[in-house]
C-alpha cells in the first residue's frame, strides 16, 4: 500500500485543497495531510485550528489523516512511511517553485517521488491568501471554502477588522 503525505499550510483549507485530497485518496493506499507549522511564518489560524478545520471539513468518516508538522516535508514523510508528496498546481506559475521544491526535497531524499495533481479547472482561481483578503472585505466566499472554514473566516476576520466596520 503506497502512503503519499499532502504537505501545506492550510491557512485555510479551500475546495482546491478538497479536490486534491480526494483525488489523492483515490490513487493511494493512505493519504495523510501535514500541517505545516513555521514558526517564522505568520499565519491566521494556529495549527491547531488549521488541523481543526481540516478534519472538520473531511468529516468524521473521511479514511485521511490529518497531522501537523514542523521542518522538512521529507522528514514528515519519512515519518508517516510515505514515498509519495503530493502537491497540486494551478497554473504554470506554480510550477516554477514547485519544480524548485520538488528537486530540493528529491536531493535530500530520493527515496520520497513528488506527484502533481492538476487542479480541478472550477478551482484554478483559489488561494488561501485571495480568499482571507476577499473575506476581510466583506466578499462572499462560500461557494469556496467548506462551511466550517466560512464560518472562522469570517470570525477571525470580523474580530480583526478596525472599530467602526
Ligand atoms: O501551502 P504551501 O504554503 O504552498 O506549502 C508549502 C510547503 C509546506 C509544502 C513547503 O513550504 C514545505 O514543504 N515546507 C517544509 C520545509 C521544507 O521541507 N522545505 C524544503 C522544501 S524545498
Amino acid at each position: 500500500m503506497t502512503t503519499a503525505v499532502y504537505p501545506g499550510s492550510f491557512d485555510p483549507v479551500h475546495q482546491g485543497h478538497l479536490d486534491i485530497i480526494e483525488r489523492a485518496r483515490q490513487i493511494f493506499g493512505r493519504v495523510v495531510v501535514g500541517v505545516l507549522e513555521n514558526p517564522t511564518k505568520r499565519y491566521l489560524f494556529s495549527a491547531d485550528e488549521r488541523v481543526a478545520l481540516l478534519r472538520a471539513s473531511l468529516g468524521a468518516d473521511s479514511p485521511v489523516a490529518v497531522r501537523s508538522f514542523q521542518g522538512l516535508a521529507v522528514e514528515f514523510a519519512a515519518e508517516e512511511g510515505a514515498s509519495v508528496i503530493v502537491r497540486g498546481l494551478r497554473a504554470v506559475s506554480d510550477l516554477d517553485n514547485e519544480f524548485q521544491m520538488s528537486l530540493m526535497n528529491r536531493r535530500l531524499n530520493p527515496a520520497v517521488h513528488t506527484v502533481f495533481l492538476t487542479t480541478s479547472f472550477a478551482n484554478v482561481f483559489l488561494s488561501s491568501s485571495l480568499l482571507k483578503e476577499v473575506c476581510a472585505f466583506g466578499g462572499r466566499i462560500d461557494e469556496m471554502v467548506p462551511p466550517p472554514v466560512a464560518e472562522a473566516l469570517r470570525e477571525r476576520l470580523a474580530t480583526r477588522a478596525p472599530a467602526g466596520r
